[in-house]
This record gives C-alpha cells, structure tokens and sequence, in this order.
C-alpha cells in the first residue's frame, strides 16, 4: 500500500519535473524571439533613419555637400536613436565626408565590406559588416550601412551607423534571468558582442566555443537545448535565434536548477505529504494487524468454548440416561444388602455394588457438573469466609509440604453462587496444585472486587463485562506447557497417570463457573506455576455462606400416602419398593394422565412425587401446578436426572420447589419424602432458605 503511495507519487513528481522543465523551454525560446525581435526593432529604427539621411543628402547635394550641411542633421538623427555609436557620409569613393566623430572626417572606407558591397548592388537595402572595435573608446559596434543615390540615379556613397549592441542592455537587463541565467549576443564570425551579465566585459572577445553555438551551427535558425554550457558545469536550459541584417546570434541560457526550484518546493510538499500518508497508512495497517489478530483470538476462543459445549452437550446426555441407570442399582442393591445380610459373601458382592454404583454415580454427578447441568443454589455467598473454611479443610489435605497463603480482599462483595459446590471446585484446583507441587511450594488464594470491560470481554468469549467477584489459586508448581494449556478443561483430560487422575476434576470447575454465569482463566508457566481465576458474579445484597445441607439419616415414613409418577418402570418400581420399605404407602404411575385419573378416583395422597420429564405431553411441572388445583394441601417432591428442566431455570431450582436429583440413595430419599411431607408453605419459600445460616 505503502509501496503504491510512493510508486504513484514519484511518478506523479517525474512528471511534473518534465513538465516544468518543458515549461521553461517554451519561456526561453519566447525570449529569445522577444530579444531577437527586439534588436531587430532596434535595428529597424536605425534604417528608418538612415533612410530619411538619405532622402536628406538628394536635398542637400550629396555626399560631398559641405559638412555643414550634414553635421546638425547626424547630430540631431544620432541624439534621437539610443544604441549608436557613430554616423558617418562617405562619397563615392570611399571617403568619410561628414560624421558625428569629427575625427573620422576624411578616412577612407573604400576597402570596408559595406561600401563595397553597397557600391556595386544597386538593389541592396540596409547592409552591415563585422563588428569592429571603436578606436576612441574600445566598444563594440556594427556597421549598418545604406547607398546614398543622387536625383539622377548614380551611387553616391553610403551612409553608415554604427551600433553598439552594449546599448540594448538596458532592455536585457530587464529580462528575469533568474539567478545564474544568462543572455549571449555573438556575430556569426566568432566574436562576443556582449554577454549579460558578464563578470568581465567579453566584448570583441573571440567566443569560447560552446553547446549553444554548435547547435546553431547545425541548425542556425532558432533551437532549444538543455545541458552543461561548459564541460562539467551545471546544468542549462538555452534557446538561441539568428538574425541576418544584422547577422546577430542571440541566446539566452537559464540555470535548470534555478528554474526547478518551484518543483522542488513541491517535491518537499510532496515528500511530507507523502510521508505522512505513509505514516498514516502504517498506522492504519498496525491497527487492522492488531483487530485481526484479536478477531483471530477471539474465533480460536469462541471454537474452543464452542467445542466445549459440544463435549458438554454429549456427556450431559450420557450422564442423564447412566443417571436412571445407577438410580435403579443404587435404590435396589440396598435392598439386595439387606437380603442378604445373613450370607457373608453374598454381602460383600452387595457391598462391592454398592460401591461401584456410588463411584458411577460421583462420576455421573462430575460430568453434569461439566455439562453445566448439576442444579445449583445459588446465593449470595460470602467469599472471603468460604476461602477461610476451605483453608481449615485444605491444610491437612495438603500437607506440611504446602504452605497455605490467603490473600483477601477485606471490601470483598459478596458472589451469587452455590457455596457447597464453590468450596468442591476450591478443593479440587488445591488438589492439582499440590500434585504438581510434589516437592512442596506456596499455595495462594486470594480475594478480590474485579470489573471485566468491554475490551476484555471482547477478548473473551461468553463473558459478559461488568463487576466481578475473583477468587484466584495460585502454586509455585511445575506449570502447565503452553500446547497443553486448551485442554486442561476437557473432560478426561489428564497428565497423571492411570488411576491417579480422571481428568475431570478442572472440567467439573470449568462448567461449575460457566453454569453459575461466571469466567474462569489458567495462567501458567512451566517452571514458575500457575494461577487460576474464577470470575463470579456479585450478589446485589451482602449475605452469610449458606448451610451445609442437613445431615444424612433414614428417616422412616408413618404410612403417608405418596402418588409416585415416573415413566421409566424399572425406576419406578425400585422407587415404589423403597418407599415402602421406608413404611410409606405407594400408588405408582408412568405418566400425568394416570396421575389423574388416580386423584380424580378419589384416593387421597400425602404427597406427589414425580419426575419432571413425563411423557404424553404434559410434565411433572404442570402435572403439580394441576394437581394443587385439585388438592390444595397436597404436597409435591419432584425428582430428576437432569438439571435444566420444567422446575430448574439456567441451573437454578424455582422458587418454593424441592428437587431429589437423580440418582440417589436410600437416605436421601427418605431425608428428602420427609422434608416434602414436613414443609409448610414457608419453608418452601426460598426468602426462608436464605435465612438459614
Ligand atoms: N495447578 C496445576 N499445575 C500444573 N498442572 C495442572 C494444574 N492443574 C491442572 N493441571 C493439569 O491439568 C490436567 C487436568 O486437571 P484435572 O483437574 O481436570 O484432572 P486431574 O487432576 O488430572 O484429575 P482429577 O482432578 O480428575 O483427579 C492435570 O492432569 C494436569 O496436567
Ligand atoms: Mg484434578
């Protein structure tokens, strides 16, 4: 682009050099015809006058009339004609018989050009000779002569003037030459008849041979030329021009630099504008390099969350169906224990279900976590105290290898965030500092109010600019490589070996962070460690951590009448048997239409517990809302394995709902029918559940 500007303007320069120097070449070779004409005129004058002369010597008798006759005639012709140097009256014999210079008075000119020629062509007109060099004084003139004819016709002798081309100075001198310039007045023979300016008087000086007037002499007329009028000198633009009476060669020579100096101011116009075109184009171009190497960013940022949710979506849908699953061996394989509780090896293959179930369903509870679908409970939250308790539980974890820093924020706004599952992450990223800290080092955890603004959010992709809670983590660790640095977030991503890490433990973050609206970033350095921070979003009012969900216990049931809706049957009749193992009276369904046609039979319930996803159109959601219509002190428990659903909006439960998430077990269950059977309109209302600390 750059290249272009400077291309087109060089360009735009040479042409207009060119064209200023053709400029001055018209202008010169118009002032050489202006100064030829002018000589011409001044020398049209003079034979005007010599005609009159003439016409006054048939009057007066001749050349030979007494001198008296023709002295007050020259004298008056010579003081009106500026240029001359003399006017003489030779006889026909060659004889000077009357002059201005009395000195001249009996000369003979009989063996001059002039005369001769003028005495022996009859039809001549104005004629001139070779310059000479006046005796008295030194100038140089040129004679210009005409025949003197008596009233009978014969040749009479001539009448001459002599002019001194010194004389026109004036004129020349009023010609702007510019510095350097230069005008040049030569006859044919060689000889300088003036030079303008001229530091020495060159007059009658044999010419120094030149370019000028070798050009005349091959092209004699008139020309322009350009160059060096001596070897090595600077360079000229010149225009000559001959005239023939008298034969006169005048040129006019301009120094090229003078005449180019208007193109040179333009080229420094030029060359600034040009520059600074540049200078802005260059800006231009860092500018643009700069926004596409952020769109760049941004797009690779924008691939990779996007190749996120991709993975987020498939594992969360995974995970709900294996949810059904682990809800059906988790629920019977109790009862199974139960069974066979009197068989030792029996019990223990329970137990080593049982395990094996819990241990899928953790993992099923990290993947949601990951797909962003755990549901969450969100509350103002109190950082700063949560970082000090996950301290206490971090210190013996870590061990004394670890040295446990905390850094807070003592203006620390409160976050909106569910604190149980904000502590879990907390654990989680101690973890991996610890691991990659193997030979001890610094754990830092630190508090902070941050804003992320438009241009850091632009940087970003899913983040939303506006003020922030931060909490970051940071070891002195081994880092992480930059090539590995994309991945850390993808489930089943690990670096540890097999059966030390699943991989999943920063992906549950990642989407714990992105379900609770939040940001999360990893700044790592091999060999220095590593850094992340979680973003979350600050809470409108200032509120204490929450408390911990209430311990696990069975609690039994008292015979309570539960209308089960649940459209997997297996789910359902495993559900079914635990309830009434926890002494509940079960009426089971698979979908709303039953659950009608159950309530409008008249049976009476205590409670609906049902699944949200329901099939036949109609969900657990609006199954409740239709049912309390009917049965205004029924009490409603829903269940289900996924989080974004009919009563869970953007991860967060509605207000006033309880949710059992899928899969449980046993006690919680029966923790959660009690808690249902047990509530009041209050304790449904989540101004209540913020209350309790
Ligand atoms: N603080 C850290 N320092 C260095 N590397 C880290 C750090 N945190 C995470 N990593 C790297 O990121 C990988 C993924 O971490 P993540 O927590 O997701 O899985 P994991 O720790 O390997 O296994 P899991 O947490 O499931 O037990 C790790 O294996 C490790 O390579
Ligand atoms: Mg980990």
């Amino acid at each position: 682009m750059f290249g272009v500007l400077l291309v087109s303007s060089v360009a735009a320069l040479w042409f207009r050099h060119d064209r200023a120097i053709a400029f001055v070449q018209r202008r010169i070779d118009n002032q050489a015809l202006i100064l030829s004409e002018h000589f011409r005129s001044s020398v049209d004058a003079i034979d005007a006058t010599l005609k009159q002369l003439a016409l006054h010597g048939q009057r007066v008798g001749g050349a030979k009339a007494p001198p008296e006759a023709w002295t007050p005639v020259l004298e008056a012709a010579y003081s009106g004609l500026p240029g001359l140097g003399s006017l003489t009256v030779t006889d026909d014999a060659g004889t000077i018989t009357a002059a201005t210079i009395p000195l001249l008075v009996g000369r003979s000119r009989a063996d001059f050009f002039l005369f001769r020629h003028l005495a022996s062509n009859p039809q001549s007109g104005l004629a001139a000779d070779e310059p000479f060099r006046a005796v008295r004084d030194g100038r140089m003139l040129i004679p210009l002569g005409r025949r003197l004819v008596s009233t009978d016709g014969k040749f009479d002798g001539v009448i001459v003037a002599t002019l001194e081309p010194a004389r026109l100075r004036g004129f020349y001198r009023s010609i702007d030459l510019g510095p350097d310039g230069l005008i040049m007045v030569r006859h044919p023979n060689g000889l300088v008849l003036f030079q303008e300016p001229s530091r020495s008087d060159p007059i009658g000086q044999p010419a120094v041979d030149n370019p000028v007037f070798r050009a005349q002499r091959a092209k004699p007329d008139s020309g322009v030329l350009r160059g060096p009028l001596e070897p090595g000198g600077r360079s000229y633009l010149s225009a000559y021009r001959t005239l023939t009476a008298p034969p006169v060669i005048i040129a006019i020579a301009l120094s090229e630099s003078a005449v180019l100096t208007p193109w040179r101011g333009e080229v420094v116009i030029v060359g600034f504008i040009t520059a600074g075109m540049g200078l802005a184009l260059l800006f231009a171009a860092f500018v643009i390099a700069r926004e596409i190497r952020a769109r760049i960013a941004a797009e690779q940022l924008l691939q990779q969350s996007q190749k996120m949710e991709a993975v987020g979506q498939l594992t969360g849908g995974v995970a709900h169906d294996f949810n059904n699953i682990l809800t059906v061996i988790t629920g019977t394989i109790e009862l199974l224990e139960e069974g066979v509780a009197d068989r030792p090896q029996l019990a223990a293959i329970a137990r080593m279900i049982d395990e094996a179930a819990a241990r899928g369903a953790q993992l099923t509870n990290r993947l949601l976590a990951f797909a962003r679908k755990q549901p969450l409970q969100p509350y103002p939250t109190d950082i700063n105290s949560l970082v000090l308790e996950a301290d206490k539980l971090l210190r013996p974890a870590l061990g004394e290898m670890v040295e446990i820093v905390t850094k807070l924020d003592n203006r620390l706004a409160p976050a909106l965030v569910d604190a149980s599952q904000l502590t879990n992450a907390l654990l989680n990223l101690a973890i991996n500092a610890r691991d990659a800290m193997s030979d001890g080092g610094k754990l830092t955890l630190e508090t902070g109010n941050v804003e992320l603004d438009e241009d850091y959010a632009r940087s970003q992709s899913e983040v939303t600019p506006g003020p922030y809670v931060m909490i970051a983590v940071s070891d002195t660790g081994t880092g992480i490589p930059p090539e590995l640095i994309d991945h850390v977030f993808e489930p089943f991503f690990t670096t540890k070996g097999v059966g030390r890490g699943t991989g999943l433990g920063l992906s549950m973050v990642y989407g714990f962070v992105k379900q609770s609206n939040g940001h999360i970033r990893v700044y790592s350095e091999v060999g220095n460690g590593t850094t992340i921070r979680i973003y979350l979003p600050r809470a409108a009012a200032a509120a204490g951590v929450r408390a911990p969900p209430s311990p696990a216990g069975t609690i039994k049931g008292d015979g309570e009448r539960i209308l089960v809706v649940e459209d997997d049957a297996l789910v359902r009749s495993q559900v079914s048997a635990q309830l009434e193992s926890l002494g509940y009276a079960i009426h089971a369904v698979p979908d709303a239409v039953e659950a009608f046609a159950a309530l409008e039979s008249g049976a009476v319930f205590d409670l609906l517990f049902t699944d949200v996803i329901l099939p036949r159109g109609m969900n657990g959601r609006q199954l409740a809302d239709e049912a309390l219509m009917l049965r205004p002190s029924l009490k409603v428990l829903y269940t289900s394995g996924y989080s974004e659903n009919a009563v869970v909006h953007h991860g967060r439960l509605d207000p006033g709902v309880l949710l059992l998430a899928k899969p449980y077990r046993k006690e919680d269950l029966a923790r959660m029918v009690r808690r249902a059977l047990d509530a009041d309109a209050a304790e449904s209302q989540p101004a209540a559940r913020t209350g309790t600390s």
